[in-house]
């Protein structure tokens, strides 16, 4: 008899399939249960709920329509550790801040599925009257009360989850009214997670594809995100844009109609554009060659995610360039940071300002386009140089199968990430700065990356250890690590370099 229920209980073994409803209808049950607010999900008042919200408040239309008028949208992140200070912030970033999208970011202990800790971190916040935790405790208000956070603005709201485990989040957060939801498989296992499997992450975000699936075959189309975040540090668009196509396949095959895709700056604005345009474009050839032709992708640029300045001055001006830079590459969205970046998380005012500076720019860089610029051109083609090679083969060692091929892939460096904590990533291959400013690839690792490519990587971060007077190698990555966290006095030198 154990055996029988244990055979029962077994996954089916790893893959891009979509999840079969019976399957996902006992996996819902399960996942329900694990808190107590999971009673209160409700699916057929929640999706009722959705389709009376007015279209204005649902993210998938407002992105679609953003993309159809060539807009950027404006989206702070934000998270506090109870529902009066959360209301308070999102009242602030919808209204003082002109947000055009209202973020709740979820708390580390709810990240990680700690709600005991969580709702202790929320009483002593009650307490103390001032938040004790870094987000929002999502699961422990449940659904109903977290409700009340949409019913308070007038913008659509998503979830910043910053989790490997979205199952409960995505459940409480979809049935309160939430239209958007940030995470994946493998960008957030790879970022968030030491000893959680790449395998275990995948299954995850299929539970939550399948769930935005579900609603979608009950009229609700929801949007669904892949965070481009990744390491944070320096990460060059190819890179980003592989995890964003496997990301992407991952999602599709369970029936996703609506992905975003994020991708942090570089801070180089041709580099930048050509990433933007390029996601794009790849994403969509990888989703056509699957079958997978009707999914919405916009593309969401995120202010730098590396270290930043301490100066406010400094930061202000990574903020509004920020803005520029997505402006001008044709992002749908932005996501800010603000002038209190380097010390924590940010008031609701400094967040609202971070998000107005970004809008002035974004104005300012107006019908702005770099597409006939000859090092815009040789930046979008070298991007595809690295990518396609690398994706197919993820693919081909998966057989067609994206699941597989990445766990195979990712255990032999085929597929790497720079400065991942994850055990299950290689990360070999090295990013850094080169004399122009671009990230370039100082070490391939074992990702398959073609020589004539690698060259043109070379010769720029060659030239930058020249002028710089440092030896090729390492250091040139370590130091692009820190450099735009420095305060001015140190980075002046390098302005009187320029010829
Ligand atoms: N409020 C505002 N911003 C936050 N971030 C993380 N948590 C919060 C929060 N509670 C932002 C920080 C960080 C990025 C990943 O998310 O800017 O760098």
């Amino acid at each position: 008899m154990v055996a029988i229920a244990k055979l029962r209980e077994a996954k089916p073994p790893l893959s891009a399939a979509r999840i079969a409803d019976d399957d996902f209808e006992r996996m819902r049950r399960e996942n329900l249960a694990r808190w107590p607010t999971g009673a209160l999900v409700d699916m057929d008042e929640a999706v009722a709920y959705h389709r009376a919200l007015p279209r204005h408040k649902q993210l998938a239309w407002v992105m679609r329509k953003a993309d159809a008028e060539g807009r950027c949208l404006t989206q702070p992140r934000g998270g506090f550790g109870t529902l009066e200070l959360q209301l308070e912030l999102m009242r602030e970033l919808d209204t003082g801040g002109m947000a055009d999208i209202v973020p709740t970011t979820t708390d580390s202990y709810t990240r990680n599925e700690q709600w005991a800790s969580a709702e202790r971190g929320a009483e002593e916040s009650r307490k103390a009257g001032r938040s004790m935790l870094n987000g929002f405790p999502m699961v422990n208000y449940g659904p109903k009360e977290t409700r009340r956070l949409i019913e308070a603005i007038d913008k659509p709201a998503i979830v910043l989850s910053g989790t490997s485990f979205p199952k409960l989040t995505s459940e409480v957060g979809y049935a309160a009214g939430f239209t958007g939801y940030l995470g994946s498989g493998l960008a957030y296992t790879v970022s968030y997670t030491k000893e959680t499997s790449l395998e275990e992450g995948i299954r995850n975000y299929q539970y939550l594809d399948r769930l935005a699936a579900f609603y979608a075959s009950k009229g609700v189309e929801l949007h669904r995100r892949q965070p481009g975040f990744l390491t944070g540090t320096n990460i060059p668009p190819s890179v980003a844009i592989i995890t964003c196509i496997i990301d992407a396949l991952l999602a599709a095959g369970q029936g996703v109609k609506n992905y975003g895709l994020e991708l942090g700056q570089t801070l180089h604005l041709v580099q930048d554009a050509a990433a933007i345009k390029m996601c794009r474009v790849l994403v969509q050839e990888y989703l056509a060659k699957f079958g997978f032709g009707d999914v919405f992708t916009p593309i969401t640029s995120l202010h730098w995610m590396g270290a930043w300045p301490h100066d406010e001055a400094q930061a202000s001006a990574l903020i509004v360039y920020g803005g520029t830079l997505a402006a001008v590459g044709g992002a749908v969205s932005i996501t800010t940071k603000s002038t209190h970046e380097a010390f924590g998380i940010p008031t609701p005012k400094a967040n609202a300002e971070g998000l107005r500076m970004t809008r002035m720019a974004i104005y300012l860089a107006r019908n702005l386009k770099l597409d006939s610029m000859p090092e815009f051109q040789r930046e979008c083609d070298l991007i595809r140089r690295e990518v396609v090679p690398v994706v197919d083969k993820v693919l081909e060692m998966g057989d067609g199968d994206a699941a597989v091929g990445t766990i195979r892939a990712a255990e032999a460096g085929v597929l790497d990430i720079p400065w991942s904590p994850n055990r299950w990533v290689k990360s070999r291959v090295m990013p850094a700065r080169d004399a122009d400013g671009y990230l370039r690839i100082l070490s391939p690792g074992d990702m398959p990356i073609p020589r004539d490519v690698l060259e043109v990587h070379e010769a720029g971060l060659r030239r930058r250890a020249e002028a710089e007077g440092i030896p090729y190698g390492d250091d040139l990555a370590v130091g692009s690590v820190f450099e735009l966290s420095e305060p001015l006095a140190h980075l002046m030198p390098t302005l009187t370099r320029q010829p």
